[in-house]
C-alpha cells in the first residue's frame, strides 16, 4: 500500500488578492518562474504521489487549462531549441495524472475535500493546501510512512509562540513528541483563544488522511463562519482511531496573502544561481534608501 493521490483544494475566492483574483486564480500566481500550484505538485511528486485531484470552481477556468496539453507551444519551443522548457511543459499533466473536480461554491475546506471522494477512492490520500509552500518533500514523505504504519490519519504541525495560536487550528496532544517529531493526538480545536489553547502546535496545511474521513465530512454541520470545517471531521477521527501529528521545522511560506507571496518569491529567487546576485544587489540598494 502506498499513498498515491493528493487532493489540492483550489476553489476558494482568493479575496486577499482582489482585484487580481477577479480573473487570475491565486493558485496560479507565480513564485519565481512557476505557479505556487506547480510547486506544491512538485513537493508531492517528491513524496511518491502520482495522482492529483484538483478541487476547482467553474469560475476559475485557468486552473483547468493549466493542465491541458499544449502541443503548439511545445512544438514552438522545440523548434527554437528550448528542449528543456518544452519537456517541462509537455510533462504537466502527463508525468502524473490529474483529475479536476468542482466545488460549486466555496463552502469550506471540509466540503472541498469531500468533493474529491469519488476521485480518490477507498485508500489513504494526502491533502495539500496550495498556499502553504514547504521547502522540500521530506515532511510529506514522513507523514505518508506514518499513516501507513499506524493505520490512522496524520497532520503536519509546527511549534509557534503561544500568543500566535489563535489564528490557527491547534492540537491537543495525547502524549509527548518523540525523537522523530511524531506525536499522538487526542483532539483538535480551530482558532482557540490563547488561554484555552491545548498546546502551541498548529496545523500547517499538509494532511495524510484515511478514507473514512469522507464519512465524517458527509456528516458535518456548518461550523465556524458557516463553513464545513475539515478540522471538525478530523476531530471525529481523532476520538476513535490512531491519529498523529509530525512536528516539523521545514522552511515554510504562507503565500495566501500578498506579503507572504512576495517573501516566498524572494527566497525562491535567492536560491536560483542565475538571478540571486542581481536580486541581492537590488535588495541591498533599495533597503539602504530612506523610507519613502
Ligand atoms: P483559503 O481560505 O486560504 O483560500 O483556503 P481563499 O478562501 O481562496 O482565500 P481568501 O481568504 O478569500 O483570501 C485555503 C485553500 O483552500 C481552498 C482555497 O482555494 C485555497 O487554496 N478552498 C477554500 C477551497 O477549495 N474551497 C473552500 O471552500 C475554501
Amino acid at each position: 500500500m502506498q499513498v498515491r493521490s493528493a487532493v489540492i483544494p483550489a476553489a476558494g475566492l482568493g479575496t486577499r488578492f482582489l482585484p487580481t483574483t477577479k480573473s487570475v486564480p491565486k493558485e496560479l500566481l507565480p513564485i519565481g518562474d512557476r505557479p505556487g500550484l506547480q510547486l506544491v505538485i512538485d513537493e508531492a511528486v517528491g513524496a511518491g504521489i502520482d495522482h492529483f485531484v484538483i478541487v476547482s470552481n467553474r469560475s476559475k477556468p485557468a486552473i483547468e487549462s493549466y493542465f491541458e496539453p499544449a502541443p503548439a507551444l511545445v512544438a514552438a519551443l522545440e523548434a527554437s531549441g528550448r528542449r528543456e522548457l518544452a519537456a517541462t511543459i509537455s510533462g504537466i499533466g502527463s508525468d502524473w495524472r490529474v483529475t479536476i473536480v468542482y466545488q460549486d461554491e466555496p463552502r469550506g475546506l471540509g466540503h472541498a475535500v469531500g468533493c474529491a471522494r469519488d476521485a480518490v477512492g477507498d485508500e489513504p490520500f494526502a491533502v495539500l493546501l496550495p498556499d502553504e509552500l514547504m521547502g522540500d518533500s521530506s515532511l510529506l514523505a514522513h507523514m505518508n510512512g506514518l499513516c501507513l504504519r499506524s493505520g490512522g490519519s496524520v497532520v503536519a504541525l509546527k511549534e509557534v509562540p503561544t500568543d500566535e495560536v489563535s489564528a490557527y487550528g491547534v492540537i491537543d496532544p495525547a502524549g509527548p513528541v518523540n525523537d522523530d517529531g511524531e506525536v499522538p493526538i487526542a483532539d483538535l480545536v480551530e482558532k482557540p483563544p490563547i488561554d484555552a489553547a491545548p498546546s502551541n502546535l498548529i496545523l500547517i496545511g499538509r494532511y495524510v488522511l484515511t478514507p473514512d474521513v469522507f464519512d465524517e465530512i458527509a456528516a458535518l454541520r456548518p461550523g465556524a463562519g458557516g463553513e464545513l470545517q475539515l478540522t471538525d471531521a478530523l476531530r471525529a477521527q481523532a476520538t476513535r482511531a490512531p491519529f498523529h501529528g509530525v512536528v516539523s521545522d521545514v522552511s515554510r511560506h504562507d503565500t495566501g496573502n500578498p506579503l507572504g507571496l512576495l517573501t516566498a518569491s524572494v527566497e525562491w529567487t535567492l536560491r536560483d544561481p542565475q538571478s540571486r546576485d542581481e536580486l541581492r544587489s537590488f535588495l541591498d540598494e533599495v533597503t539602504s534608501r530612506p523610507t519613502p
